[in-house]
């Protein structure tokens, strides 16, 4: 990789994306091993610091550094003294008086990645910026596409649900439309407006109809926390219009892939069948999260080109 940071995907070379990638599947051979450490980043100082509330992403980071053997550092909103006032950037002078080599952050406020980026010579992950972007787990996803689909060119990927505010949604457009992929979008007006095609896009209004024509069905998690009054008349109906179950799926391709970001809503994006069925990846995307940051953190804090150490990996 190129820059310092890998704060999203829009704008992210293609082939900066399969460099990643095909870091990500080398080093999913150390979490298959009986002792899961390689020493590549031995000495090195990562640090997350999550403003917002984190299971998959915070420990995915976690698990990666620690496999590569850095020294972690974390802390959370309310673990840290952000509770007693201190301003984020602060909090980044003092964690950089601490001399980090590379910090992982996640906060509501969108650009708050790039702030420090800009402000600091360590390298910046952004783990989620408001609705802005989240682009490690749009390049797990499309990891665990590429495992199914083999090339993403010319597949077609529908996103469906809360696009607008959706950060996940944001990366993968990005990043699949780079790689060639397809994408359309699907959603409530106010979830999913018209001017989303901007981004390159094709906007339907129901996942009716997406679904047949779909490789991949990736449905997104109602984001409660940032939606205003008015965008969803209930959850029920939402669910009732827009959730993925069984009969809606066998619409679909056998081969289709049923894929989600996490944190479900059982029973409200999708039905316990779909998430649990043949045709979900669920959980295979946390699993190539773990390799998917193991090869940020090498690419960007290893310093060296991911051949030179295709022996550790
Ligand atoms: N997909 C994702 O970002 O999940 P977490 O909020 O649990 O990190």
């Amino acid at each position: 990789m190129k820059g310092k940071d890998l704060l999203g995907l829009r704008g992210l070379p293609k082939a900066e994306i399969v460099e990643i990638l095909d870091t990500a599947d080398r080093f999913r051979k150390v979490s298959e091993r009986r002792i899961k450490k390689v020493p590549t980043l031995r000495g090195r100082t990562v640090v997350t610091l999550f403003m917002e509330n984190s299971t998959r992403t915070r420990l995915s980071f976690d698990l990666a550094a620690k496999r590569l053997s850095a020294d972690t550092l974390s802390f959370s909103a309310s673990s840290s003294a952000t509770k007693k006032g201190e301003t984020l950037m602060d909090t980044a002078r003092n964690i950089d008086a601490m001399k980090p080599d590379a910090i992982i952050i996640r906060h509501s406020a969108g650009g708050s990645a790039h702030m420090l980026a800009a402000a600091f010579p360590w390298a910046v992950i952004n783990a989620g910026d408001g609705i802005n972007e989240h682009p490690s787990q749009a390049l797990l996803d499309m990891l665990t596409m590429r495992d199914h689909l083999g090339s993403l060119e010319g597949k077609t990927v529908a996103i469906v649900g809360d696009v607008f505010h959706s950060r996940v949604a944001r990366s993968n457009i990005f990043g699949l439309t780079t790689m060639g992929a397809k994408v359309l979008v699907a959603g409530p007006g106010t979830m999913c407006p018209p001017s989303m095609a901007h981004l390159g896009v094709e906007v339907r209004h129901t996942i009716d109809d997406v679904v047949e024509e779909a490789d991949v069905v990736m449905m997104l998690r109602i984001q409660r926390e940032r939606l205003r009054p008015g965008m969803m008349s209930s959850v029920n109906e939402y669910s009732h219009f827009y959730g993925l179950d069984m009969d809606r799926l066998r619409r679909a391709s056998p081969s289709t892939l049923v894929m989600h970001p996490g944190p479900i809503n059982r029973g409200v994006e999708m039905s316990p069948e779909v998430a649990d069925g043949e045709q979900s990846v669920i959980l295979e995307q946390v699993t190539n999260g773990v390799a998917v940051r193991m090869a940020l953190l090498y690419l960007l804090v290893g310093g060296e080109s991911a051949g030179g150490k295709s022996d550790e990996a």
